[in-house]
């Protein structure tokens, strides 16, 4: 190993990225496999450690963990699932709209490589995994863990630390275990992906992090609010996932470079400096994802919706990329009028619309 790392030094610039773009083709996603969990015959209750084992969808140090924190397996489970509706509400306007999250442990190239698309989904999985664990900790679903302590920062004089907060140190520490489990291991690839994905796993938590907002109960004679009880909450995937992908649009293109004896992601453009802690990165550009191209995992926008009275990504003539669209006009029956009786009713009439939809060519 130490041989091949030395020589991958030596190489002229252009056969070096020549290598890493052979190895970057060779991911597979291994560190997501995780999100099929969600559509794979799961059991309905973790009660025996040879549950892990049927797992496919977990890598080999993933299933340690499962074995040792069986209970946790719901809060995977169910972050897996709202990982994918999330992705897919988020980028629904956006010519890649994260539908090939849905074939999950089996990742097309728009996902399977060191992409901005999977710098994203990266993040965002291992964001919603250590959020919904902190929830389920407040919730009491889990033994291991309960209500947050309360914050160390000093309660003002018109409230008081209570109530239950979501438990999110045990969120992050457990979340973080489980999600970067899989990229410690060489087996899981070349380690330029591995520090990307490693990077990317951390950027989400952050977003968590910051998701934290203190919410207050009021209480006293008749809602005086004479007293006050405080707790910090986290706001939910969809705000987070909004977030990261501001964080997606904004993706920095990186470079692996030897830092003594480290490797390390450095921004590509040539201003020297470090890649910030808040900053998606990637390693391979993805294509425009107008056309269909397999090889790329680019299924094309043909066929797709698009708004003809917006400038935003889904406005025809970018979701169409300048071929046109076709016109369509559809009649859509809605519920009107509805007027309330006395007691207790609800009469509508039923209208009929005409909408007109956009295609693209
Ligand atoms: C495990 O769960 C299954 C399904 O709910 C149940 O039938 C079985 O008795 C449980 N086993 C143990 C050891 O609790
Ligand atoms: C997402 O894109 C795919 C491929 O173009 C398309 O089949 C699917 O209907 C789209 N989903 C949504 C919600 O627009
Ligand atoms: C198109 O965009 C406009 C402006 O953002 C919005 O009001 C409208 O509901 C959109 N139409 C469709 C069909 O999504």
């Amino acid at each position: 190993m130490r041989a091949s790392a030395d020589l991958w030094l030596q190489r002229p610039l252009l056969l070096q990225q020549l290598l890493l773009q052979l190895l970057l083709q060779l991911q597979r996603g291994e560190g997501i496999y995780w999100l099929g969990l969600a559509s794979r015959g799961v059991p309905a209750s973790w009660n025996h450690t040879q549950h892990c084992k049927l797992l496919h969808a977990l890598a080999p140090d993933q299933q340690q963990l499962c074995r040792r924190n069986l209970e946790l397996m719901g809060s995977v489970v169910q972050a897996a699932e709202l990982t994918k509706t999330a992705c897919q509400s988020s980028f629904k306007d956006m010519r890649w709209n994260c539908s090939s999250i849905q074939s999950a442990p089996n990742f097309s190239p728009d996902l399977a490589k060191g992409t901005r698309e999977s710098a994203f989904v990266f993040s965002l999985s291992a964001a919603v995994l250590s959020h919904s664990i902190a929830r389920s900790c407040a919730s009491g679903s889990l033994p291991g863990c309960s209500c947050a302590p309360a914050p160390a920062e000093q309660a003002s004089a018109d409230f008081r630390w209570g109530g239950c907060g979501d438990n999110i140190r045990y969120g992050l520490q457990m979340g973080s275990a489980f999600s970067d489990a899989p990229l410690n291991s060489r087996r899981s690839g070349p380690p330029a992906v591995r520090l990307m994905h490693l990077h990317n796993n951390a950027v989400g938590r952050q977003a968590v992090l910051d998701a934290l907002e203190t919410r207050c109960k009021c209480h006293g004679v008749s809602g005086s609010c004479s007293v006050k009880t405080c707790w910090k909450s986290l706001l939910d995937v969809g705000h987070i996932s909004a977030q990261l992908k501001t964080r997606y649009l904004s993706a920095t293109k990186v470079v692996p470079r030897q830092m003594g004896s480290r490797r390390q992601l450095v921004p590509r453009e040539m201003d020297v400096r470090p890649v910030l802690e808040n900053e998606l990165v990637y390693l391979l550009s993805s294509p425009d994802y107008c056309s269909h191209n397999a090889k790329h995992g680019s299924y094309g926008t043909t066929d797709r919706q698009c708004n003809k009275t917006t400038s935003g990504s889904d406005s025809c003539g970018l979701m169409c990329c300048g071929r046109g669209y076709n016109t369509y006009t559809e009649q859509v029956e809605e519920r009107c009028n509805c007027r309330y009786h006395w007691c207790c009713y609800v009469t509508c009439k039923k209208c009929q619309y005409t909408v007109e939809r956009h295609i693209c060519k």
